[in-house]
């Protein structure tokens, strides 16, 4: 059903403006959404080649249904990128043997990429490169999300510092359910910079890309199951690293550089070593930071990366090291806690990996001192120093928002358009936090003309904006908040005074001094960041990274113009 039909515009306006819309709307199967024309996304023709692009890298990318060992015994049915190389320097892609992971990709800074993307699925899919600055239209926007059996092609040129980036799909609503089903790859981009220093590579530079699962008797995929998976996210039992179970690594005794990636949808890990040796972090999502950083832990949420210093030096050769998600709390409802039924509880203590010393050698590469250099943005750089971009937070009955309305590819607001080549302050809040950013909020979803006021003022069973302590904060949880395009930096995060136990139990473990995309807002907290928009125009996504929250609609455009 069109979206231009006036009739369903003004039924959906109406249910809007009541607020009854998003309970109704979130409850509703899916047919039916499709009916009242909300969810209805054009289909575009895929892109073609561009003969006139040279490229210097041309890959091509499937995906498709594999079958794989993830555990002992049967096999699982999974969904996986494979790619071949048709043009490029070798080394290009790497398969992580026996995993349904994608191949690793590396790429370096200049070059010209191509990739023709195939659908092999029985579903719509687009591939999305999660912390590449590419234009909007290679993003992988869902509005060019292909049909099984056609082919899209991206052309561009890599524009990024080195770093770890990600590979995934991003089809309207099903995001989630490919990504969990085996859809996810490492992006890795080389530069000069990176080069000179040396770092361990090699076999001694290793991709962790952590996920959890959830296995039926069969040893086959289970995935959500009701309401309450998608509200609070999916949580599995099982943690895979790279795609195996009880993943081991055998090292030596020397240094390496650990590649660490949160691949899950929704599990949030704090990682330490067991015997508490301090975490030493070479970078984040954009890249490295400008000198090591040291941490008793580290917190990793969805889409987060971590660039990690391990030292093996000094170990006798058959001891281990265990990596762990220690005990932390605060980033779920106190009641979404009582309701996880999964068997490895979100912020209990459980192993990840273990690496474990096989061989003595006695060099080792040193930790260098400085790492890189990258330009730090001040507030008053930003077009808008004293009016940050609200990206509000609404934790609903039903619903996961962001600035108070449900995902809609053709819904942008007045704040939500933004002038090319701008630097903007925005800053990400719970909506009913309560305080001065309520005002805000309500402001940011006045220009829209159809904002979701009986929202805000609770008059739906939710919290109101009565304070902290209130039911508001209840159903408060941790979101990993992401946005598209060019990496951001974090310039500050308020106390969060309401539940200060919880929050000491996760405050050590932010890296907030490196380029990010993607960042843990804790309940109550309010974190400003600074991003810039350069170079692009057109839509670029913003949105929960908690992927059941994405798949929801906690998901929004802004549109460069
Ligand atoms: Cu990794 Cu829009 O996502
Ligand atoms: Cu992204
Ligand atoms: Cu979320």
């Amino acid at each position: 059903m069109s979206d231009q039909n006036p009739n369903n515009y003004s039924r959906r306006r109406f249910m809007a403006q009541t607020g009854l819309g998003l309970l109704a709307f979130a409850g509703m199967p899916r047919s039916l959404k499709a009916m009242e024309g909300m969810q209805a996304m054009p289909k575009l023709p895929p892109r073609q080649i561009n003969p006139n692009f040279k490229a210097d890298v041309d890959i091509e990318l499937f995906c498709k249904p594999a079958i794989l060992p993830i555990l002992a015994g049967r096999q699982t049915q999974a969904l996986q990128y494979t790619a071949r190389l048709l043009q490029g320097p070798k080394g290009v892609l790497t398969d992580i043997p026996g995993s349904y992971l994608g191949p690793i990709i590396r790429l370096h800074k200049g070059q010209k990429v191509r990739i023709h993307l195939h659908n092999g699925l029985s579903e719509a899919t687009v591939t999305h490169w999660h912390g590449l600055h590419v234009p909007a239209e290679m993003d992988g926007h869902p509005l060019y999300a292909i049909n099984p059996g056609e082919k899209l092609v991206y052309e561009f040129e890599i524009q990024n510092r080195a770093g770890m980036n990600i590979y995934h799909p991003h089809p309207h609503e099903t995001t989630a359910k490919q990504v969990y089903h085996g859809l996810a790859g490492a992006l890795l981009v080389n530069d000069e910079e990176e080069a000179a220093l040396g770092l361990p590579s090699g076999d001694y530079e290793i991709p962790i890309v952590i996920q959890d699962r959830l296995f039926d008797a069969q040893n086959q995929l289970v995935y959500v199951r009701n309401m309450h998976d998608r509200m609070m996210g999916f949580y599995g039992d099982r943690i895979l690293v790279n795609g195996r179970a009880d993943f081991q690594i055998d090292v030596d005794s020397r240094a390496y550089r650990l590649r660490v990636m949160n691949g899950s949808t929704a599990r949030i890990y704090k990682l330490g070593w067991d015997d508490g040796t301090p975490l030493t972090v070479l970078g984040t999502d954009g890249g490295l930071l400008e000198k090591p950083e040291t941490k008793p832990y580290m917190m990793l949420a969805p889409g987060e990366r971590l660039d990690i210093w391990a030292d093996f030096s000094g170990r006798a050769v058959g001891s281990q090291l265990v990596m762990r998600s220690l005990a932390f709390s605060g980033v779920l409802p106190k009641m979404g806690m009582m309701m996880n039924h999964s068997g490895l509880a979100v912020g209990s203590d459980y192993p990840i990996f273990t690496a474990k010393v096989t061989r003595k050698v006695s060099d080792s590469p040193k930790l260098p001192h400085n790492l890189s250099s990258f330009h730090h943005y001040q507030t008053a750089d930003t077009a808008n120093p004293d009016k940050p971009l609200p990206i509000s937070i609404t934790e609903a009955h039903m619903a996961m928002l962001l600035n108070g309305r449900p995902y809609a590819y053709n819904d942008v607001q007045e704040f939500e358009r933004i002038p090319v080549n701008t630097v903007q302050l925005l800053e990400i809040f719970h909506a009913h936090g309560g305080g001065a950013h309520a005002g805000q909020e309500a402001e940011a979803m006045g220009h829209g003309g159809m904002g979701m006021g009986g929202m805000r003022h609770g008059g739906m069973g939710m919290g109101h904006g009565g304070g902290m302590g209130g039911m508001g904060m209840m159903m408060s949880m941790a979101h990993p908040i992401h946005l598209h395009g060019q990496s951001f930096q974090i310039i500050s995060r308020s106390a969060n005074t309401a539940n200060a136990d919880d929050y000491a139990t996760v405050s050590e473990g932010f890296i907030d001094h490196g380029l990010k995309d993607t960042v843990l807002v804790m309940p109550g907290e309010i974190v400003r960041i600074i991003k810039p928009f350069q170079d692009f125009k057109g839509l670029f996504m913003y949105h929960c990274h908690n992927l059941e929250h994405e798949d929801m609609g906690m998901m929004r455009d802004f549109l460069v113009v």
